[in-house]
């Protein structure tokens, strides 16, 4: 403990004025923050003309790249952040806000696009034109966070006014609206879809946490307003908490982000998940990932760790000391810079958990947290750390100080309008990518919240266990079982040339050339392999050529196929 004393006392000076940075960006950043996302929601925001009647723009960059649509998990999120203000009373302006935001909701499900329509799927679809008509060029869809967060949205919204003496205008009008997503989120949670980043289709620790989360408030509301679909929605969301504990990396202690894509699973994606699933009430449950769980905690310093020797601007700091932060370390999008949202959900996973170490007057360090926690002190050991003890209050002053420092960061690279890009460049520290990204300016102002202290509802995290059996059987069918898959490629080839094969999930070697799988030439000149994949899963493929080492690759687009429930299916294709 002498060492975590020394530690403390050498910095305090430094901590002391780092604070009151911190203070003043609070200060000058949080008219800024809101004022950038009212800006950018119709009909009557600054920067969003054109856009229906609480719609939510990403932001008002038209070109390189075009964010002039309206995305389900954006608008979702930007409206839960404004949903958490008024009805915490921290802002009562914002009604008529959220009432138009329920009225586009409302319109937007149901837009037939190329997802499907309101029954068959079209929930899914990522994003729309901002006078709510459908999107139809080519996108990574469905994407299926868009029901979850937007049901989350708005049944805090219903809790309130059921609080507040106005069940019957969320009888009549929110609840159908919130049922069509839980639904979908029933009917879908065990199929595969595209990554909250928009890229990897598999399944996705956000998305899958995210949907637990709103089927757990959503049977409370059910059952609250006397709708018997609570029952299967608590089925449901059991299955899901156990689907979500699969996603542990019990070797490199973090939480995978996807089940397919190749990369690290390092990702921004579960400190994303943390804060928007935490509930104070469950302390630091890990089973739900709580921000203070040790999971949770373990994830976020492998995650923020994989950004410390790759941006420029992160060089030189030290390896306990905040650092800028992006979507995963292997991206390349727009040069893949950090990311201002992403730097302000690390910061906002520590000061909330801060609020429940406050809550509770103990810090638990576990085998598993350790090293999130030696950061601060290289001599602390596992245990239980009362408020009452020097080990606690030094532990927290130390976290207070990391996550301001993710904030400094941010303040450092804010240009002097306070105007917030989505990216700011991994060399210099310049904006880059869209202009006033309504996610960065609220993704800065829940951080704010959660540094003051601003505690969200809670959604019913308490006490949840995980059912000793999982099934993933739900509405869509399917189970984790495997399914028995025959490719057959038909491909004339020369001596020494063979044919692979590799796509978009685990079992078909995440787009790896090199690891591509041999197919059998029993039939040539049809090529085979018969493979044992995962039922009921979407996935992408191609085959490819091997031949003297060079690697051919059939022409785009990428084939798909979706794999049964149960029993098996015969694929046949031809080279093109
Ligand atoms: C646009 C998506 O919005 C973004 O997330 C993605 O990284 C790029 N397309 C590249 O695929
Ligand atoms: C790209 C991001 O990857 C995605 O998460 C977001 O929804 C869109 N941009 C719009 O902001």
């Amino acid at each position: 403990m002498r060492a975590l004393f020394l530690y403390c006392l050498s910095l305090s000076a430094s901590v002391w004025a780092q604070s009151s940075a911190v203070d003043a960006y609070v200060a000058s950043e949080s008219p800024i923050a809101k004022a950038g996302v009212l800006a950018n929601i119709g009909p009557s925001g600054s920067k969003s003309s054109g856009a229906k009647a609480g719609v939510v723009i990403a932001s008002p960059s038209s070109t390189n790249p075009n964010y002039l649509f309206t995305w389900t998990r954006d608008s979702s999120l930007v409206f839960k952040a404004l949903i958490d203000q008024y009805t915490l009373g921290l802002d009562t302006t914002l009604r008529s806000e959220i009432d138009n935001f329920v009225s586009a909701e409302t319109a937007q499900q149901q837009v037939s696009n190329p997802s499907g329509s309101v029954s068959s799927g079209g929930l899914g679809e990522p994003k729309f034109n901002i006078d709510l008509s459908a999107f139809t060029g080519a996108w990574g869809r469905p994407q299926r966070d868009g029901p979850a967060l937007r049901s989350t949205a708005l049944i805090t919204y219903a809790n309130w006014l059921i609080a507040n003496g106005n069940a019957s205008y969320v009888s009549s009008t929110l609840w159908p609206v919130i049922k069509l997503d839980l639904g979908y989120v029933v009917s879908f949670w065990n199929q595969t879809g595209f990554d909250l980043w928009e890229e990897v289709s598999s399944s996705s620790f956000f998305t899958t946490a995210v949907q637990h989360r709103s089927l757990r408030e959503g049977a409370a509301l059910a059952t609250a307003l006397g709708d018997t679909a609570a029952a299967q929605y608590t089925t449901q969301a059991a299955n899901i908490l156990c689907f979500l504990q699969s996603y542990w990396n019990p070797n490199g202690l973090y939480m995978t982000a996807n089940t397919g894509g190749g990369r690290s699973g390092k990702d921004a994606n579960t400190a994303l998940a943390s804060i928007h699933t935490f509930d104070a009430a469950a302390g630091c449950d890990a089973v739900t990932f709580q921000p203070c769980s040790d999971k949770a905690l373990s994830s976020l310093k492998v995650y923020v760790d994989a950004f410390r020797s790759i941006y420029t601007i992160n060089s030189g700091v030290a390896s306990n000391a905040a650092v800028a932060t992006g979507r995963y370390p292997e991206d390349s999008y727009m040069g893949g810079n950090p990311w201002y949202l992403t730097t302000a959900a690390v910061a906002e996973q520590l000061y909330d958990a801060i609020i429940v170490w406050k809550r509770t007057g103990n810090i638990e360090i576990t085998s598993i947290s350790l090293a999130f926690f030696q950061q601060f002190s290289s001599s602390v050991t596992t245990g239980v750390y009362a408020s009452s003890t020097t080990t606690y209050s030094d532990l927290l002053a130390a976290v207070q100080t990391f996550a301001d420092g993710f904030l400094v960061i941010n303040a450092k690279y804010t240009p002097s309008g306070g105007g917030l890009a989505e990216q700011y460049s991994r060399s210099n520290g310049a904006p880059l990518s869209a202009a006033d990204l309504t996610w960065s300016y609220a993704a800065t102002l829940t951080a704010f919240g959660a540094r003051a202290g601003v505690v969200p509802a809670s959604w019913g995290a308490s006490g949840l266990t995980v059912p000793s059996s999982c099934s993933t059987n739900s509405g869509g069918g399917g189970g984790v079982g495997t399914v028995s898959i025959t490719f057959n490629e038909f491909a004339t080839t020369v001596f020494g040339e063979n044919i692979y094969l590799t796509g978009s999930i685990d079992a078909l070697q995440n787009w790896s050339p090199d690891t591509a799988l041999l197919l059998n030439t029993d039939n040539y000149p049809t090529w085979s392999i018969t493979l044992n994949l995962p039922a009921s899963t979407t996935f992408q493929y191609k085959f490819i050529r091997k031949f003297n080492g060079a690697v051919t690759w059939e022409s785009d687009p990428n084939r798909q196929f979706t794999t049964p429930a149960s029993g098996s299916s015969v694929i046949n294709d031809s080279w093109r």
